[in-house]
């Protein structure tokens, strides 16, 4: 039914920035989603939803915002202003995702989270994104890109036949243990790189 390009495997980016750019708009249509299918759709899209945006701003915080902090000017604070935004998205997100699809308040808080976390998006491409561009060289793009797309793959939003069984059991469970299961997958992509 649906027509999107949604499905993160088809995704063959390999500048980091680029590829998080298409994560956010990925983002977008998964809010959607959630937004338009039938309550007994709801939570299906919803775990999609959550699995995405757990392993795009666990990457970001893992891969590039360290490396912001680090290369960009005024890094420091760009950065430490971007992790705030996270964190606000983050807790409201534990907090739907402890209540549920069925919550009274739930599509109102859908509404705060996209809200929030389409905000924050918008102000890393403006603020973190184009600096982390013009200050990397495109190798350095590629290696962080490795990182990003190594999560990635936790978060198949349609899955394949077939592939959905070796991916399903990684990512059950809280917002928490998604983002440590994509910490331990991103960790071990990065210092793998690194010898
Ligand atoms: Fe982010
Ligand atoms: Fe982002």
């Amino acid at each position: 039914m649906s027509d999107r390009q949604t499905v993160p495997e088809l995704m063959d980016d390999t500048d980091v920035v680029d590829l998080l750019l298409r994560q956010h708009a990925l983002i977008r249509d998964l809010f959607d989603e959630v937004e338009e299918a039938p309550a007994a759709d709801r939570a299906e899209a919803f775990r999609r939803l959550v699995r995405m945006l757990a392993v795009h701003e666990t990457a970001e915080e893992e891969i590039v915002h360290p490396y912001a902090r680090r290369k960009l000017d005024g890094g420091d604070s760009v950065v430490d202003d971007r992790l705030a935004e996270e964190n606000e998205a983050k807790q409201l997100l534990m907090q739907m995702d402890k209540a549920g699809p069925g919550d009274p308040q739930f599509m109102t808080n859908l509404a705060l989270l996209r809200a929030a976390v389409l905000s924050h998006a918008r102000s890393e491409e403006r603020y973190e994104f184009t600096q982390l561009r013009a200050h990397t060289s495109a190798a350095e793009r590629r290696a962080m890109a490795a990182g990003v797309k190594a999560a990635e793959a936790l978060a198949p939003t349609h899955p394949h036949p077939g592939t959905e069984s070796a991916t399903k059991n990684l990512l059950v469970g809280t917002p928490v243990a998604i983002m440590d299961r994509a910490r331990d997958v991103i960790r071990q992509v990065m210092d793998n790189k690194h010898g």
